[in-house]
């Protein structure tokens, strides 16, 4: 999968891997696997709870630019999203990702009115995993997809989001077993 692109993103991500402990970046699985759901699916408007340096948000903004589509990312963190913003540019998605600075529940509040998804990654503070559903919900549009990674290494702490997510009848939720446990749902509605 990664074969197929560009030699500097190959390298920045081969690069970013050693580091992956310390920036509690999602595996190459998970990426692998969020990158052929959004390309296969045809998404084009993406949001992404937790960007750190950027290693899942290179994968997504791979995904949606050969969509033609665009996605935001969400981080408080400045040292961390500035070298995201380096890898970003380094690997060419700088023009297909938003980076949204700032608290993610205060963030996702303040979206503009009009933004809508069809796939949601989240990935940041666990106990807050129920709030980002209830706030990224309403913008989710019928047939997306809404993920969240972390539910099995995590399962205290994400319970909320679990519970919610299963009690929601416009939602269809599995959970896949990935590492670190990946929650994957589609919006039927
Ligand atoms: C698990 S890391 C994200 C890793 C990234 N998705 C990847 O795989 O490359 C979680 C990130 O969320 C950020 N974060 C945690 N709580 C946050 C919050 N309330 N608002 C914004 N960012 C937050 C952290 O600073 C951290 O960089």
């Amino acid at each position: 999968m990664i074969e197929n692109f560009d030699k500097i993103t190959q390298e920045v991500l081969k690069d970013l891997e050693k580091t992956q402990r310390d920036f509690w970046n999602i595996s190459r699985q998970t990426a692998e696997f969020l990158y052929k759901i959004i390309t296969t699916e045809g998404f084009v408007s993406g949001i992404e709870v937790g960007t750190s340096n950027g290693y899942s948000g290179i994968w997504l903004g791979k995904a949606f630019k050969a969509n033609g589509g665009q996605m935001s990312t969400i981080e408080f963190y400045e040292k961390r999203y500035s070298i995201a913003r380096a890898n970003f540019e380094k690997c060419g998605v700088a023009d297909v990702i938003t980076i949204r600075p700032g608290e993610a529940v205060k963030v996702l509040e303040d979206l503009p009115e009009d933004l809508k998804f069809d796939f949601a990654f989240v990935d940041a503070n666990k106990r807050e995993s129920v709030d980002y559903f209830r706030l990224i919900h309403p913008r989710l549009k019928a047939g997306g997809i809404y993920t969240c990674d972390n539910v099995l290494s995590h399962k205290e702490k994400v319970q909320t989001y679990i519970d919610a997510i299963n009690a929601h009848p416009d939602y269809i939720h599995t959970v896949l077993d990935l590492p670190a446990g990946l929650s994957f749902a589609r919006k039927i509605r």
